[in-house]
């Protein structure tokens, strides 16, 4: 017979599995923070170039070798570069997901956790107060962590691999078409379909004056006279002018009112216009999400930033992962049509939406 106490004692060797499994999760968030450095210091570039030793390389990048040397020691323990002879090699493969100006290169993405790890006491006083940390406690920082993470996947994808999802949408932008970006950050995504659909004019639209004042800049470097920004609040979004085409680029689930928004955006298209979203790749339902590995990401860049800066505003906080399920319906309530909802080519963190005001 079983006693509840037997029942209390956890198995000696599960606690040893799990402490393991633990103390992995621990080190898998500090060689994080050791990628982002690399990135940040031109190592991951210069280890690239070839085998070297820690002051060969310490000298190709520019820095101190002691410092190297200790990065070195995670990178090699940790899995990411091989030591043999005294030389230190960062493998094809893991530069391939480590450098160059592709969208294949992760060592971007690093700099979001060190970024949401500097607001933990603020977002513990919401866990006991409620409440949330809004937009500005994460400036002047996340603009540029945004751009990063998304501006080489913008490059790769967006005209060749994400608009022709679309039926029609590249045809339509071709012949000319007024369109918007909504929470449009920095702006990249204008400026490449700016250049790629000369008769069409492109506005985006944000409430960051930094994102704005960058994007700005992108477009008058590149020439563009049919790229325009306007800052606007995203929940009161009336163009002077009606649009055929809009985008919301992982811009929806943070928003305080993203009903609002939704509303917006459909009211702003005339009928028959496309509205093509752009969000977190998840089920809506936690059950649907187990086993899912890239879940554990979505709801911790959730708490720490999309969930809080909506809370913060007193806003619905959908969280990043609010999910296919709940995104489909909230389209529907806000009067778009039939919603066709794929994965993003090249990016399985996303999954684009495409729908239409009904004509
Ligand atoms: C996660 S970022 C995405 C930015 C950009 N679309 C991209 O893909 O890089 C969300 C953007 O929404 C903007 N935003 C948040 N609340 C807004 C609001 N109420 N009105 C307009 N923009 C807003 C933020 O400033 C930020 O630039």
């Amino acid at each position: 017979m079983t006693t509840s106490a037997d029942t209390d004692v956890p198995d000696r060797r599960a606690v040893r599995e799990f402490a393991r499994h633990l103390f992995g999760v621990y080190t898998a968030g500090g060689l994080t923070m050791m990628i982002d450095l690399g990135h940040r210091t031109g190592l991951f570039e210069a280890a690239a170039r070839g085998p070297a030793t820690s002051a060969e390389l310490a000298e190709r990048a520019g820095l101190q070798e002691r410092y190297v040397r200790e990065w070195l020691g995670a990178m090699v323990t940790g899995g990411i570069m091989t030591f043999d002879d005294g030389r230190y090699t960062l493998p094809a493969a893991h530069a391939a997901a480590l450098t160059g100006p592709g969208s294949k290169n992760m060592a971007p993405m690093a700099a979001m956790v060190p970024l949401l790890g500097r607001n933990l006491d603020a977002v513990a006083e919401a866990f006991r107060n409620g409440g949330g940390l809004p937009y500005d406690a994460f400036a002047p920082d996340f603009t540029g962590v945004m751009d990063q993470l998304n501006r080489r996947p913008l490059d790769e994808l967006l005209v060749d691999a994400w608009l022709p999802l679309v039926p029609g949408l590249t045809e339509r932008l071709a012949a000319g078409a007024r369109v918007a970006d909504v929470g449009c950050g920095t702006g990249h995504a204008m400026v490449i379909l700016g250049k790629a659909f000369p008769a069409s004019t492109f506005t985006g639209y944000d409430i960051a004056e930094d994102a704005l004042a960058h994007a700005r800049a992108e477009a008058a470097a590149e020439g563009l006279t049919n790229v325009r920004f306007e800052r606007a609040d995203a929940a009161a979004f009336r163009p002077a002018e009606p649009v055929d085409v809009a985008f919301a680029i992982d811009a929806v689930h943070d928003q305080v009112d993203p009903a609002a928004v939704l509303r917006g955006i459909h009211d702003a298209l005339v009928p028959g216009g496309r509205f093509v979203m752009v969000d977190m790749a998840a089920a809506t339902d936690l059950a649907d999400n187990v086993g899912n590995p890239f879940a554990p990401w979505i709801y911790t860049i959730s708490t720490l930033h999309c969930m809080t800066v909506s809370l913060a505003g007193g806003g619905a906080g959908l969280g990043a992962a609010w999910g296919k399920e709940l995104a489909v319906r909230m389209l529907g309530e806000a009067g778009f049509g039939e919603v066709a909802v794929a994965p993003a080519p090249g990016q399985a963190l996303n999954l684009i939406y495409a729908t239409e005001r009904p004509g």
